[in-house]
């Protein structure tokens, strides 16, 4: 038996955000990859001001919100592709790897959960897109508490509602920011470095890295 207990971010760990762009590469033509970075980037920071002013607003409203800046900002992408690129969100292609691998993770006998700042009703459409509704134990949501990671009482979630120990419980994101948040509260943490980014946080360091989630099973 590996770690009782699997919690995975959701946008950028299980789901590609950049697939929306991909899946409309054409009508965005060559900006479109800078268009994805910035909205997510974007996307990100609202997060972070609507959480530390007390102003929340749900994720769907910042990925809508983000879109328009960075829609506005990059003027050579169509503006008529928005709602393309936001219907898409609903149903992000998952990485490759990750049914086989959440799959074996319960095969284990492990508990599976998301942990996400995504709003539940995007989080549910994703889920099933990707046919995860049946690995999954739960998907836990940051809208209960309107405040977005990296606020502990978001990772508490999981905690108080297992009813585990937070080292007991084995974080995964290929956030690192994210990382750094849930090493803070005590989970014992996996980044995810899909696209080989440098380390940052350093008192804050992951327990394990890997390139992708394939990692997890080399691991007892
Ligand atoms: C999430 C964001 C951080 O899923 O990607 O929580």
């Amino acid at each position: 038996m590996r770690h009782a207990a699997y919690v995975f971010d959701a946008y950028g760990t299980l789901f590609d955000v950049h697939a929306a762009v991909r899946r409309h590469a054409g009508e965005t033509g060559p900006d479109g990859a800078r268009l994805s970075e910035l909205w997510r980037a974007k996307q990100l920071e609202y997060s972070w001001v609507r959480s530390l002013s007390d102003t929340y607003l749900d994720f769907w409203q910042l990925t809508e919100q983000s879109l328009d800046f960075a829609l506005k900002k990059i003027p050579t992408v169509d503006p008529a592709v928005r709602s393309k690129l936001l219907e898409a969100y609903w149903s992000l292609d998952c990485y490759p790897e990750v049914p086989a691998i959440l799959k074996s993770l319960k095969a284990s006998g492990a508990r599976l959960a998301i942990l996400s700042n995504g709003s539940p009703d995007m989080l549910a459409s994703a889920v099933k897109s990707a046919a995860l509704d049946q690995v999954l134990d739960d998907v836990f949501s940051v809208d209960q508490l309107k405040r977005f990671k990296t606020d502990p009482n978001v990772y508490d979630l999981v905690t108080t509602s297992w009813r585990l120990y937070p080292s007991a419980v084995s974080f995964q994101s290929s956030n690192r920011w994210d990382i750094a948040g849930a090493t803070k509260f005590g989970f014992r943490t996996v980044w995810i470095n899909r696209t080989d980014q440098p380390d940052e946080y350093h008192d804050l360091a992951p327990a394990l890295i890997f390139p992708s989630l394939e990692g997890l099973l080399t691991v007892e």
